[in-house]
């Protein structure tokens, strides 16, 4: 196979993923489990030839940045590297949301390009070989190649063999909805990798988070394998505050809320003061992801909408993991 497409979606994660036991492999100091998210998807073409001098990366449409097509490259040397070829590509891709609005690309963005060029370099990997992969180009998109709900596990052997990713639940085993509030379009100052670093090297608490993870993954294991949801909730918004007191907790602090993702917070809690399940999750970065059940989306909406400074919601269900959508030789 020299060329083929595949698409994958976003995930968010509900148990936070948040330092590395290892750079170079991109290892996690721990798991993380997510829902993968129907709404928003990456579609990667890669095509292999050697006609080409270069690899040549294209995000939607136009010719990607100096950085990422080196990050992309880096990638794709892993993959020529275990289908021994050495041919350079062609990879188009384009997110169906807007890149600038910060919404996790990278996940979905290294789950399609590892089913792409494993594929169009004539693989034929399984899916957790295809999550090790992913991991390599961004930790969270290990996640991304399978639908629904989805526990990473963070490994102990050094060479990554087992940092990979596994369906707890399918996509339809659990109707719920998340409401994304986008509350900025500007590029966040400080990414993941580089806030992780930080965390692990300058904060008191990160001994703490390392030693607790394993608690809060079981936690929401049961928790979502018997489908409560406050328990689930409440277990989010649990590990989404804590993750962020430990990037606050840095030397500098990395605070990824503006105003309004405070003002959505708050919201999200006065609903639940007035029986409304609502519970808030949020990246590295200002935008917030509000879980509820499919009988209080609208109430959801509603009052999210109201808020000054929501620039637009985004509601979706859990989605499926990472297709292919065609392959030619
Ligand atoms: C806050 O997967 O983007 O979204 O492995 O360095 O590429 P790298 O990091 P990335 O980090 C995701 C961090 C998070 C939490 C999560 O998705 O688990």
């Amino acid at each position: 196979m020299a060329q083929a497409t595949a698409r994958a979606h976003s995930n968010i994660a509900l148990i936070k993923y948040w330092g590395k036991r290892d750079s170079s492999l991109n290892l996690p100091a721990v798991g993380s489990i997510s829902v993968t998210l129907d709404a928003l998807h990456t579609t990667t073409s890669v095509h292999f030839s050697s006609e080409w001098p270069t690899d040549r990366v294209e995000l939607n449409q136009a010719p990607a940045d100096e950085k990422t097509t080196q990050r992309v490259s880096r990638f794709l040397d892993i993959i020529r590297q275990n289908a021994h070829i050495d041919e350079r590509a062609l990879v188009s891709s384009a997110n169906n949301f807007p890149t600038a609005a910060g919404l996790a690309s990278s996940a979905s963005a290294f789950a399609a390009l590892s089913l792409a060029a494993s594929t169009a370099a004539g693989l034929s990997a399984s899916p957790a070989q295809l999550s090790e992969w992913a991991r390599r180009g961004s930790g969270s998109a290990a996640r991304s190649i399978f639908g629904g709900f989805v526990e990473m596990h963070k490994g102990q052997r050094a060479d990554g063999r087992d940092a990979i990713a596994e369906p707890l639940a399918a996509a339809d085993f659990w109707d719920v909805r998340i409401v994304i509030a986008i509350t900025s379009e500007q590029a966040k100052q400080t990414g993941s990798t580089g806030g992780m670093e930080q965390s692990k090297n300058s904060s008191v608490y990160y001994p703490a988070w390392v030693d607790t993870a394993e608690e809060d993954l079981s936690a929401m294991r049961n928790a979502l394998l018997q489908k409560d949801f406050t328990r689930v909730g409440e277990l989010s918004e649990y590990s989404c505050l804590k993750m962020h007191a430990l990037a606050l907790s840095g030397q500098p602090g990395l605070l990824y809320w503006n105003g309004v993702t405070m003002d959505v917070m708050h919201a999200v809690r006065n609903l639940r003061r007035q029986g409304i399940e609502a519970y808030f999750t949020i990246d590295a970065g200002p935008q917030v992801k509000v879980l509820c059940l499919p009988e209080h989306q609208n109430t959801v909406e509603e009052a999210l909408q109201q808020i000054p400074g929501v620039l637009r919601l985004i509601t979706t269900r859990p989605g499926t993991g990472a297709h292919l959508l065609g392959e030619k030789a």
